[in-house]
């Protein structure tokens, strides 16, 4: 379906959605917060898939933000509604019990960058500018982004990008932590895919393991995340993968993990 907001596409394990409103910067109208939450709902629940990778289409875009012209006519209450609904989405995104790569091949501003945010790796091209310019709309960041960059950079670079508005280049997101990888343009494609390949190909109960670990620890004091790490650790010795990953070390061959 070419006409869709959201583009669903198989690569074998790994799922590849793409955000497709290319002729409006791929902004976040109520439709696309919708597909969005209806995909990763689906990818959550599908065993088939290992790994997801989100990105905009066209050449230009991530996610240039909430759609504006939609924002323009919400009242107090619709906003709050907007906020709620682009919010559990991403919250679904940051919870999936499988990795998300974000593949940002362009802007991605304001919702954009809280999308790219909520995934679990950030890859973006060398062209690629990120920001949260809500201010300049005489708004303020409404998906998490006051929140999800404080954690992820911290608390000068969450006041900088957020009271100036001012986009950052890719270069500086990854100097300051907000993306994981910056690659030519040209090269995204092929490197974010090879990512989520290797992460397809990684024992799937481990990598759930891992990011209920951070998600859950992000969130409580040490004491209780290094209890509950430890316990999702003993877990791991009841998965087929854990004898599988360890006995391929111990025959030295090539370890092939099942999910279970
Ligand atoms: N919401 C709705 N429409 C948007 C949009 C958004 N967040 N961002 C871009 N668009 C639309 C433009 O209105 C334009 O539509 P039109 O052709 O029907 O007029 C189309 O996408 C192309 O955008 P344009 O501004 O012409 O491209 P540009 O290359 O000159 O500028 C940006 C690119 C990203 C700098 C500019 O589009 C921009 O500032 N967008 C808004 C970013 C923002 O404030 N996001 C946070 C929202 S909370």
């Amino acid at each position: 379906m070419t006409d869709s907001v959201l583009l669903s596409t198989d690569r074998g394990p790994v799922r590849v959605l793409t955000v497709n409103r290319p002729d409006k910067l791929n902004a976040l109208d109520l439709a696309t917060l919708d597909a969005l939450q209806t995909a990763f709902d689906a990818a959550a629940a599908d065993p088939g898939v290992r790994v997801v990778v989100l990105t905009g289409a066209g050449p230009k875009a991530f996610v240039a933000g909430a759609d504006i012209a939609q924002m323009n006519t919400l009242t107090p209450a619709q906003g709050r509604d907007f906020a709620l609904r682009g919010q559990r989405m991403m919250r679904t995104i940051e919870t999936l019990p499988k990795p998300v790569v974000a593949m940002v091949n362009g802007f991605a501003l304001g919702g954009g960058l809280e999308l790219a945010m909520c995934c679990h790796l950030r890859i973006a091209a060398d062209s690629a500018k990120l920001g949260q310019p809500e201010v300049n709309l005489g708004l303020i960041p409404g998906f998490g982004g006051t929140q999800r960059l404080l954690r992820l950079a911290g608390r000068a670079a969450t006041l900088e990008l957020c009271l100036t508005g001012a986009p950052i280049d890719a270069a500086r997101a990854l100097q300051l932590g907000i993306v994981n990888r910056v690659v030519p343009a040209a090269e995204l494609e092929a490197q974010a895919m090879a990512l989520a390949e290797q992460l397809a190909a990684s024992a799937p109960l481990a990598l759930r393991g891992v990011l209920d670990c951070v998600n859950f620890g992000g969130e409580c004091a040490i004491g209780e995340g290094l209890a509950y790490e430890a316990t999702q650790f003993g877990l791991m010795f009841a998965t087929e993968d854990m004898r599988e990953g360890t006995g391929a070390f111990l025959a030295r061959r090539k370890p092939e993990f099942n999910g279970r």
